[in-house]
């Protein structure tokens, strides 16, 4: 069963092979860390950074929260979480994003991740969510409509055409987050 979890040392390795497999496949919309950069201190190296991160203290960035979607003890995928509706957000980075490790793919992973991050945004007080998408991206946009995205409008960001996506959350249904 996929779970969304905080960041831990247990799956930094998975976090590394997920990291590589979407270097070697390069994605026009999402770009991971550096796998090179991911060794044996990677963990306790950058838990400052994004503890930061977290309460809004990096500089241009948005208050923004990381977890890391894990079935079993296979590593899926990530989502991040930006519950703030700064400018930053609304015109460019949406309140939260998703990505599948290439190899999981097409198995219904990216829709489950965004589900559960649904869940946990209204278990956090959010009414709705904002999401954008390069039109170009037919997986993601597909993955949005099928959870009740509504297209609001298009906005250009750095060149690229991006769609403005609102998701209503639910008042029923519980976070499936555990550990953040
Ligand atoms: C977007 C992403 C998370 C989807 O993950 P996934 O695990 O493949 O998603 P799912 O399997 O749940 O669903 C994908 C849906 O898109 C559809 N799809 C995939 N490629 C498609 C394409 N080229 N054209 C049309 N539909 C497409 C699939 O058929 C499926 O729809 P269905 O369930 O109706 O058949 C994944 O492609 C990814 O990680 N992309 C790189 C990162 C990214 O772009 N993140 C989103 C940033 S906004």
């Amino acid at each position: 069963m996929l779970e969304l979890i905080a960041r831990c040392p247990e799956f930094v390795s998975g976090y590394r092979d997920y990291c590589r497999e979407l270097y070697d496949a390069p994605s026009l919309f999402f770009r991971p860390t550096d796998p090179d950069t991911i060794d044996d201190d990677w963990f306790e190296r950058t838990k400052p950074w994004y503890d930061r991160k977290e309460k809004g203290l990096i500089p241009g960035q948005p208050v923004s929260f990381h977890y890391w979607a894990v079935d079993g003890d296979r590593f899926i995928g990530e989502f991040q979480f930006r519950p703030e509706f700064s400018r930053k957000v609304l015109h460019e980075l949406g309140n939260v994003g998703y990505a599948v490790r290439p190899t999981e793919q097409g198995k219904g992973y990216g829709t489950e991740i965004l589900r559960r991050g649904l869940e946990l945004a209204r278990s956090r007080g959010m009414t709705r969510v904002l999401l954008t998408i390069d039109e170009r991206n037919a997986a993601s946009l597909r993955v949005c409509e099928k959870l009740g995205g509504v297209w609001d409008d298009t906005v250009r960001v750095r060149g690229a055409r991006m769609r403005r996506y609102w998701i209503a959350l639910e008042k029923t249904v519980d976070s499936g987050a555990r550990n953040g």
